[in-house]
């Protein structure tokens, strides 16, 4: 038994994050988001692609997503100096001719955003030339069949919210419900694992007795696989051959004490708008449950008690952290990540 580090809060960079969903941003439109304590506004050209600037005007600070898009540039609402979606300032209206700066000496900074299944993600950290950066997260299999969209702020660090996400033992205490487990009905879990890029998984395995919302959902006992990566992904995929769910799970820091926690699902069931409306009840309440689990175990550990981290029910939480130092490490030394996680077995009871 150790106790957990204690660098809680630090904001990992170099990694791609959630920032939105595809239909939250609208043509000729801008959003403002805080990423991992950045201002970020987001946006939608008018041929359709999305853009993100950093949402600080470079002369004297005011919020660009509160000035005017027109599909093509951002006008500062100040002093309208007006900014092309590439970062690029293309108009300073208070300069006479020869005075400096001039608009091609200015650009607001302009983060790299993918937008992939339905999912719009922003890199964060380093001026990378956009061929050394790495692929989004991916949803494997059927990440066309992009369904539902839930969203909730946690308020807490993103190791709380993460590690409170991938906990496997509170399930029978914090999701009981009449339908799908009853309160405190634990049973022998023993899963394997394997090291997977910048991160783990959870191998392919039947889902267990007591999953009962998956059989109804799926209609059958699918196999299931569940790999977490940095910077705090989780994605489940699972099949009964017949009928696929696929999850994506991702939480985004805001700043040190807020994060954003993304869950994307996809699916292949016919059941339409009404199957979606159900689900999206079930997973909201999921949701809600975890937050408010996390905010008592967050509020607990204001008080700085000793904490522990047990065997076997702990050890992804473990496994977080060790690859959250080896990844610090390694971009400390400019080293690619060297994954400290084995091939193992591990048992417990959920
Ligand atoms: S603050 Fe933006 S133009 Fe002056
Ligand atoms: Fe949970």
């Amino acid at each position: 038994m150790t106790n957990p580090p204690s660098d809680s809060g630090s904001f990992l960079h170099g990694f791609w994050y959630v920032a939105a969903v595809t239909r939250d941003i609208h043509r000729g439109k801008t959003v403002h988001r805080t990423l991992l304590g950045e201002p970020i506004l987001i946006g939608r050209d008018n041929r359709g692609d999305v853009f993100a600037l950093k949402d600080t005007c470079p002369h004297r600070g005011t919020l660009l997503s509160r000035g005017i898009f027109d599909g093509e540039t951002v006008e500062c609402p100040y002093h309208g100096w007006r900014f092309a979606t590439s970062g690029k300032c293309v108009a300073i209206p208070s300069q006479k001719e020869g005075q400096r700066p001039q608009a091609v000496d200015i650009r607001a900074r302009s983060y790299p955003v993918r937008e992939s299944e339905g999912i719009i993600w922003v890199f964060m950290g380093g001026n990378k030339p956009s061929e050394d950066l790495p692929d989004v997260p991916g949803v494997p299999e059927i990440s066309h069949r992009f369904q539902l969209h839930l969203h909730r702020t946690f308020n807490c660090n993103i190791d709380l919210a993460i590690t409170g996400l991938m906990d496997p033992a509170h399930g029978a205490f914090v999701h009981a419900s009449s339908i799908w487990r009853g309160h405190r009905d634990v049973r022998d879990k023993e899963k394997a694992f394997s090291p997977a890029p910048l991160g783990w998984r959870m191998d392919r395995h039947i889902a267990s007795g007591n999953a009962r919302a998956y059989r109804l959902f799926l209609g059958g006992a699918p196999e299931t696989e569940i790999t977490y990566t940095l910077p705090g992904i989780r994605v489940e995929h699972a099949t009964t051959g017949k009928a696929t769910y696929c999850g994506l799970t991702a939480c985004t820091p805001i700043d040190a004490n807020t994060t954003d926690v993304h869950h994307v699902m996809y699916w292949d069931i016919p059941g339409g708008p009404v199957l979606r409306g159900l689900v999206r009840v079930f997973a909201k309440r999921f949701l809600d449950q975890d937050a408010n689990a996390v905010l008592d175990m967050r509020d607990g550990q204001a008080f700085n008690p000793k904490t522990m981290l047990v065997e076997d029910a702990d050890t992804q939480i473990r496994w977080y952290y060790r690859l959250k130092k080896e990844w610090q490490q390694a971009q400390a030394d400019q080293r690619p990540l060297k994954n400290p996680i084995e091939p193992q077995t591990l048992r417990w009871r959920s």
